[in-house]
């Protein structure tokens, strides 16, 4: 049964030549823009969220979060201008540079809106310039969120959330996102209620929000096979998966999603997002391309050698630092430092590490990608000073390594400029 999800581009690898989508294609939906820059203090200016948008489309995300119109005219203004040049495709200027997106890919632009209907008229005021626009809407279906913030009844929030789907689809808008917000702490068999009445009002993808990352990943993993297995309707819609990080379990989580049958991920560039952040990109796809095999054969469309670029603007403009032990992006990711890793990096690169720098765009200004520290040994000294020009051996060696040694002791890394006062000491020394 051909699937109501409209098709992204022709040329994406989750479409066969006959467009049916193929069964193991993970969309990456990308919530930098929105869920991101609800992260205290990282609001970002409109034009540094171009940049980042363009760049989400040279990565290949499936589709783009471009933030929450009706929370500020700025906000409406981003998400149009991104709607109208990333969600088309233009490069913004007339000079025949090469247009972003370098496959021409045209990523879905999607607006978040409340269950209300000026919400939804500004989310669409904003997407409707993309080729491909998206509302998502949500509303709150967990007993604390519907007693206490919204004060509605079970009977009124399925209402809302009907009436609403059906609104965004009455607009002309064809692709309709509906979240139940802190869906991880909701009541099952209202879930399956409400999620088949938005499916019957015109929704295309249910994304399942584990709001304040309580689950564990056994539990999330188990509610998406529930939703699957139980809401009526569910097979003609794309479902989605938005883990929160409160219990540092957002990437687990939304594997666990994957493997049993999300095929939208939400996640963000560093993990950025509300208090401890969202499932980040880097991680995510990058688990999936390592092990992807080992869920069934699950495989997105990101290019992987643009994650490096994406982490770096992103830490750049949402002011956000990533943690230098940050998995896949930070500092020392790739380095390694002590002497039996060295060692072994030096014999064969596979020893220390699972994937290759260059595949997420980290091109390291040596080869071996050594960092001294004072857990070094010689081998790893004598291959770094071999790559900065100076052979030496045996007992010119060893002095080195003794003055080294207790440079290490006191600087925490020992830089290429370093290494070469040292030796250059030594060499040069009657
Ligand atoms: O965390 C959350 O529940 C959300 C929804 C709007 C998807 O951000």
């Amino acid at each position: 049964k051909p699937s109501p999800y409209p098709t992204l581009c022709s040329r994406r690898p989750d479409y066969t030549p006959n467009h049916i989508p193929n069964p193991n294609y993970i969309r990456i939906f990308d919530t930098t823009l929105r869920d991101g820059e609800q992260s205290p203090g990282a609001t970002m200016t409109t034009i540094e969220k171009l940049r980042i948008a363009r760049h989400l489309a040279k990565l290949g995300v499936d589709i783009i979060e471009a933030g929450f119109p009706a929370s500020s005219e700025a906000d409406l203004e981003a998400v149009k201008l991104i709607a109208q040049e990333v969600g088309n495709n233009n490069n913004n200027n007339n000079n025949n540079v090469a247009r972003e997106g370098e496959d021409g890919h045209v990523p879905v632009i999607c607006g978040l809106a409340r269950c209300n209907k000026s919400d939804i008229d500004r989310a669409w005021e904003a997407v409707k310039y993309a080729r491909y626009p998206r509302i998502h809407t949500f509303i709150a279906t967990s007993e604390i969120h519907m007693k206490y913030k919204l004060k509605m009844s079970k009977e009124q929030v399925v209402e809302k959330a009907r009436s609403m789907v059906a609104y965004a689809r009455s607009l002309g808008c064809d692709d309709v996102e509906f979240s139940p917000e802190d869906a991880g702490r909701s009541e099952r068999e209202f879930l399956y209620e409400i999620l088949g009445e938005v499916i019957k009002a015109g929704a295309t993808t249910l994304n399942i929000p584990d709001t304040v990352g309580y689950n564990w990943p056994r539990e999330f993993g188990q509610l998406i096979a529930d939703i699957k297995a139980n809401t009526p309707g569910i097979e003609n819609v794309i479902i989605s998966t938005h883990c929160q990080n409160d219990l540092g379990l957002s990437t687990a989580n939304t594997l666990e999603g994957a493997y049993n049958g999300a095929r939208q991920l939400e996640v963000t560039i560093n993990g950025i997002g509300e208090r401890a952040g969202n499932a980040s990109l880097e991680e995510v796809v990058m688990a999936l391309k390592c092990k992807g095999d080992l869920l069934g054969g699950l495989y997105t469309g990101i290019d992987t050698r643009h994650i490096v670029m994406a982490s770096k603007m992103v830490e750049e403009y949402s002011g956000l630092q990533v943690q230098p032990h940050k998995a896949i992006v930070g500092a020392n990711a790739f380095a390694h430092e002590s002497g039996i890793h060295q060692d072994g990096m030096l014999k064969n690169r596979n020893t220390y590490e699972i994937m290759s720098p260059e595949d997420i765009g980290l091109f390291r200004s040596n080869e071996s990608g050594l960092t001294l520290g004072k857990l070094s040994g010689r081998h790893a000294l004598k291959a770094k000073l071999f790559e900065l020009g100076y052979d030496i051996d045996g007992r010119e060696l060893n002095d080195v390594f003794w003055r080294f040694k207790s440079v290490a002791e006191m600087k925490k890394v020992i830089t290429d400029d370093d290494l070469i006062a040292l030796v250059s000491d030594e060499v040069f020394q009657p």
